[in-house]
């Protein structure tokens, strides 16, 4: 009897100091050794405090942030990490890629998209990538030759709804991407989508998957889709040259085929360019258009005043005249409605970063190679910054125009790395918008339920009952 007794408790203290152990040793491994780090808990050895993070989503930010301040460490995802909510600091560290803190973005991310990808590099050769992309996806490219063919496509999109019950999660997704499709390689034949799509999905769920390379993980689908998409656009690419023909579209523009910005790029830099094109712009706008359609249906006065908006833009145009760039601009209330759902919906929930050389941030030491995630979404929420932050409310875009340029509203990131498809993003979900509300009503078919973190959607779609005007 003694005995049990004296084992069962030499189990539950060798138990107890096991586990005390290793949640000593992150501590000892990260905190001992580097001096001046900001307050915060590091848990467990490798996985760290990941699965909290992910099973408590915002709540894990909020309980710290109250714990300890806006700025403070953690290990998450598989790195020591910083997480920031300070409107200041989040600004200096978006504004200081040269002082050191560049992207920070997973392996998976980056083996999948390309070492070329724009995420993947800094300095010199980010600045001339960079150049390259905005004169593809720029303002001055969606005036003069993007708004036509998104136009053109978003009446041919939209087009028999009528009497339809349809899941708009998969409408906006398939938008998006055969969308992009058009602007980069003039594809619109369903053949070809119909062979690249599946390779596109399989591509964007490796970038977010460990990075495990065995058969059947998510990570090695990833890489294989990459490889198919890249020999479909060599091949591509192969034919123009052989061909000689002019195009008028993205990889036309990189190719030198447009004299005024011809850019001395190599084939890969050109092919890692045009998937950041289709991969960045995709979940951002598919989720954002999808949840615009949710916050409209359940805001009647916000739909009446967006239609109200379209339906003066159509009144001064003959039936198919399509939309233009002066049309966009007068579209206030619909920008409006884009940015308080971006905020609301929290499309963009952080932004990473690594350090490549030791720093100091708010009197803190951090070493080289640790993370820093820009936590946006607890910002979005913060009632100083949004009164009634819970609430739908996008005239407060209107009543205070400052807002969009403010230090804290980081939807679009800022900086360096400032999102060079901001417009084009806001000219695709504007006329999508312009097209639905003109044409068609819609009521939610089912109860679906909606998911926020880690990302926006909706596990089982979400479904909408559309009729005609
Ligand atoms: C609602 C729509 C969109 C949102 C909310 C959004 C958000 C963002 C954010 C927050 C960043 C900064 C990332 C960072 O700092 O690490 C970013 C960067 C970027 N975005 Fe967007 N984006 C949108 C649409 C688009 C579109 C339509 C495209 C392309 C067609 C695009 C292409 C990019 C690229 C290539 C970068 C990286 C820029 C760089 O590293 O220099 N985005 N976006």
């Amino acid at each position: 009897m003694a005995f049990t007794f004296i084992a069962i408790v030499g189990g539950v203290l060798f138990l107890f100091c096991f586990f005390s152990a290793l949640l000593r040793w992150n501590e000892v491994r990260y905190v001992k050794k580097n001096k001046g780090l900001p307050p915060g808990t590091m848990g467990w050895p490798l996985f760290g405090e990941t699965s909290e993070f992910l099973k408590q989503g915002p709540n894990f930010m909020k309980n710290k942030r109250a714990r300890y301040g806006s700025f403070f460490k953690s290990h998450i995802l598989g790195s020591p990490t910083i997480i920031s909510m300070d409107e200041e600091l989040n600004r200096y560290i978006l504004m200081n890629e040269s002082k050191g803190i560049v992207p920070g973005y997973p392996k998976s991310m980056v083996d999948i998209l390309g070492n070329c990808n724009i995420a993947a590099v800094h300095g010199s050769t980010h600045k001339y990538l960079r150049g390259a992309l905005l004169s593809i996806i720029g303002s001055t490219m969606v005036r003069d030759q993007l708004l036509t063919k998104i136009d053109h496509f978003m009446r041919s999109h939209l087009s028999n709804w009528d009497n339809q019950v349809l899941d708009i999660q998969r409408k906006t997704k398939e938008m998006t991407f055969l969308l992009s499709l058009k602007m980069v390689v003039s594809m619109e034949s369903s053949r070809i989508s119909d062979s690249i799509m599946p390779e596109y999905f399989k591509m964007v769920a490796g970038t977010i998957s460990l990075p495990i390379d065995l058969p059947r993980t998510k990570y090695r689908g990833g890489c294989q889709a990459r490889k198919a998409l890249v020999s479909i656009l060599r091949e591509v690419m192969e034919e123009r040259r052989k061909s000689q023909e002019t195009h008028r579209d993205m990889l036309g523009v990189l190719m030198g085929n447009d004299d005024e910005s011809r850019q001395k790029l190599s084939d890969e830099e050109i092919i890692d360019l045009l998937i950041a094109v289709m991969y960045s712009g995709y979940e951002t706008v598919s989720a954002t258009s999808m949840m615009t359609v949710k916050y409209l249906q359940d805001h009647p006065k916000a739909l009446e005043e967006l239609r109200g908006e379209h339906l003066a833009i159509r009144q001064r145009k003959k039936p198919d005249e399509p939309i233009d760039f002066n049309d966009l601009k007068s579209m206030r209330f619909t920008r409006a409605v884009i940015f308080e759902t971006a905020r609301l919906a929290s499309i963009v929930n952080g932004v990473l970063r690594k350090t490549i050389q030791d720093l100091e941030l708010n009197g803190y030491l951090i070493p080289k190679g640790w993370k820093i995630y820009v936590f946006i979404r607890e910002i979005n929420y913060d009632p100083c910054l949004y009164p009634e932050p819970l609430k739908f409310n996008p005239w407060r875009w209107l009543q205070d125009q400052s807002l969009e340029s403010k230090n804290h509203f980081l939807v679009f990131g800022r900086g360096t790395r400032l999102c060079p498809g901001k417009d084009l993003g806001i000219a695709e979900i504007s006329t999508f918008l312009h097209y639905l509300v003109t044409r068609y009503r819609w009521e939610a078919a089912g109860d679906d339920k909606l998911v926020k973190f880690p990302r926006v959607s909706a596990p089982n779609g979400l479904h909408i009952r559309v009729s005609s005007y």
